[in-house]
């Protein structure tokens, strides 16, 4: 016999999204559970995102959750791009009315989330096993197994907040759903490290041995990543051959000044864009990585994990406040604008900086080319700072 537990708003997944989401609806005296197939450790174990756009900053402010987000983010007013041996900055302040983004982990954003969660009393199970959902067409039931034992948890709402590989967009119906996907053919190896980070700056970097990225998680922790092969295991690469490897691609001073020493984590992700259309299917709505995954080059898929939610929250409270319906109707609609501009923005970024296994010098010299405009033309650098700061409407 199934132990039945009923909740207002079920959420599948305790990543980024469904945490900040279970907060959102926590405050707002909705009644949530949040239903997790990994522990706390393991999800906080994942090493991904490193920069928040300001809205993303303001929607974590508004949740209660940013207190050591604006101790220890570092604000960063520009990036820099180096190709053809020498560096350039896009002053995102300057060319964007005063915008800025901060670098602060993925990590550290999700455990600040999850210790508000525990701290407050929402209920989160983890490590539940064989998660699956039903009846979102009219009474949407979420069921799980934890320490042997089947669970049934009743709703008025389901968020898949379940990641790409999870299990909520792979229950809609095949008839119901659209999807839209690029395979790319490199992914990213990347490598943590207790060294400073070799510049204020992150440093994207264009070279003829494949696309390099220095960026950080604090004045004393560096992450770092170079373009690999798709089959490429981080087991295979040693320590001093991922550094030999990053100094070869970055600019010489940086590769001069570059501090060096063991790493704390290296893993290759691939990379890949992907939309799911619509995102709503009666009472199961999906948000962040479950609807759409961008190339991490542009830095945009937290974020825009973070917007859906905070148009999910928006939704749901004018429903249980007001009983309107307005905002979950046009919640598919209204994320998926920005969704498409930042799919845009980082197939972009990511096609400006990285080497095309099957390319040739024409692909090369076109990507130097735009690279030199971004770096010369200030309608060019504004238009790349514009997106990566954020557009303010899309
Ligand atoms: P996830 O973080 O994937 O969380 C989903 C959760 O659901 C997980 O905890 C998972 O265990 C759980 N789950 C899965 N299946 C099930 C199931 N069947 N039942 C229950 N639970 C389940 N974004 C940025 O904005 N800026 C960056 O700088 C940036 N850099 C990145 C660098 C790398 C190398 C990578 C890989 C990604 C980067 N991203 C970046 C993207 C960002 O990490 C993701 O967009 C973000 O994690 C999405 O959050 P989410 O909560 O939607 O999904
Ligand atoms: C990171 O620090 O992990 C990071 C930063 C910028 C990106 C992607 C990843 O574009």
């Amino acid at each position: 016999m199934a132990q039945a537990k009923r909740v207002q708003v079920a959420i599948v997944g305790a990543g980024p999204s469904g945490l900040l989401l279970g907060q959102l609806l926590h405050r707002a005296g909705i009644d949530n559970i949040i239903v997790e197939l990994r522990s706390a450790q393991y999800v906080l174990g994942r090493i991904r995102a490193g920069v928040l756009e300001q809205t993303t900053v303001d929607l974590l402010d508004e949740a209660g959750v940013a207190a050591r987000l604006h101790r220890e983010g570092l604000i960063h007013d520009g990036t820099q791009m180096a190709f053809g041996g020498k560096r350039h900055q896009i002053n995102f302040r300057k060319l964007t009315g005063g915008k800025t983004v901060t670098v602060y982990g993925q990590t550290e954003l999700t455990r600040d989330l999850m210790e508000t969660r525990h701290e407050e009393g929402a209920p989160t199970i983890y490590e539940a096993l064989d998660v699956s959902v039903h009846g979102f067409d009219a009474k949407p039931v979420v069921r799980f197994h934890k320490d042997g034992a089947e669970h049934e948890i009743g709703c008025d709402f389901i968020a898949g907040c379940d990641g790409y590989h999870g299990v909520t967009r792979a229950s809609v119906p095949a008839a119901a759903i659209r999807t839209f996907e690029r395979v790319y053919p490199f992914g990213w190896l990347g490598l943590l490290s207790e060294t400073p980070p070799v510049s204020e700056e992150l440093i994207y970097c264009n070279h003829p041995r494949g696309f390099a990225l220095c960026s950080m998680r604090s004045p004393t922790r560096s992450r770092y990543y170079v373009q690999c092969s798709l089959d490429e295991k981080a087991e295979s690469w040693t320590d001093q051959m991922f550094w030999d490897e990053l100094r070869r691609r970055v600019d010489p001073e940086a590769a001069e000044s570059m501090v060096t020493g063991p790493s704390i984590e290296k893993s290759v992700a691939p990379l890949r864009s992907f939309v799911a259309e619509p995102m709503r299917f009666g009472k199961l709505f999906l948000a962040g990585d479950a609807a759409h995954i961008v190339p991490p080059t542009g830095a945009k898929g937290l974020n825009l994990a973070e917007h859906d939610v905070r148009l999910l929250a928006d939704a749901l409270i004018d429903w249980y406040d007001h009983g309107r319906r307005d905002l979950l109707d046009s919640y598919s609609a209204d994320c998926l604008r920005r969704v498409w501009r930042a799919e845009h923005f980082s197939a972009w970024m990511t096609a400006m900086l990285h080497k095309a296994p099957n390319g040739d010098e024409f692909d090369e010299k076109l990507q130097l080319s735009q690279l030199r405009y971004v770096t010369t033309s200030r309608a060019a650098a504004t238009s790349l700072a514009e997106n990566y700061v954020g557009l303010d409407r899309v």
